[in-house]
């Protein structure tokens, strides 16, 4: 299968390479600096061709654009797995930095739905056509009881809302589109106080999404299959 995934520079987006590359998919992966993405670039020499690292910023509307065009170029993307994401800053109503929320926002909620878009023609010409959005608990409503981080938690309930939008629109086509979230895991984004390994995380998350069915499109997963109040 062909996949596409953001923000594969480091973190759970390195991971998912790494195991999609070992068990033979192939792979488009998008980094904002490929040439500082040492990782990567060495999975890519050893990919005999199966993994093909592009520039990505996906809160950049050129960016979208130019990956979209070399991914897709009359090729069929299966998967595509909008990880890339920030956490923003915490502070409380009275000292929000805006700019800091309007980012996140930008990249978590805006940047998924822009390359979603472009990609569109080449997840039409795919077979599986799965759209995987990896969110976060913090963007439930229904499981917020502590409050804090004001852009992350927009960014993620509207990341949530976008892909709800997109079962709506593309499910007759037999696309499946999720939203799976992610505990907390031991990545620059998480710290290295995190309980979960990004082995562990990500090959969990691979067997929801290989396992996923057309009836389970529209839903908000956790990383081990179970659901979550929106
Ligand atoms: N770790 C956790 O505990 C946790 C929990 C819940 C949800 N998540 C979600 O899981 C996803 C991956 O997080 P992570 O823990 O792997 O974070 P991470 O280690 O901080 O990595 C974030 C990745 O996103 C990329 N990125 C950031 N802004 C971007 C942009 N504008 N365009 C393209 N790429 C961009 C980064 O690229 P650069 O290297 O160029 O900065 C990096 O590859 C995120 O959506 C996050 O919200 C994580």
């Amino acid at each position: 299968m062909r996949y596409a995934i953001t923000g594969a520079s480091r973190g759970l987006g390195l991971e998912f390479v790494r195991q999609l590359l070992n068990r033979g998919d192939s792979i488009d992966a998008g980094a904002r600096s490929p040439a500082e993405a040492r990782q990567l670039q060495g999975l890519a020499q050893d990919s005999r061709g199966r993994l093909r690292i592009h520039t990505l910023d996906v809160s950049n509307p050129r960016s979208v654009a130019a990956f979209a065009a070399e991914v897709g170029q009359g090729q069929p993307v299966d998967v595509l797995i909008n990880n890339a994401g920030v956490f923003g800053k915490n502070e409380p109503l009275g000292r929000l930095d805006f700019e800091d929320v309007e980012k996140t926002l930008t990249t978590n909620a805006l940047g998924p739905l822009r390359l979603t878009s472009a990609l569109l023609p080449a997840l039409r010409r795919g077979e599986a056509r799965r759209v995987v959005h990896i969110t976060s608990v913090l963007g439930s409503i229904g499981d917020n009881a502590m409050g804090g981080y004001y852009g992350y938690r927009l960014s993620k309930a509207a990341l949530n809302m976008g892909m709800r939008n997109m079962h709506l629109e593309l499910r007759a086509e037999g696309f499946v589109t999720i939203v799976i979230n992610q505990v907390w895991v031991q990545t620059d984004m998480g710290g290295p106080q995190a309980p979960l390994r990004p082995e562990e995380s990500v090959h969990a998350m691979l067997q929801v999404i290989d396992g996923l069915s057309v009836e389970q499109s529209g839903r908000f997963f956790n990383y081990d299959g179970s659901e979550i109040p929106w």
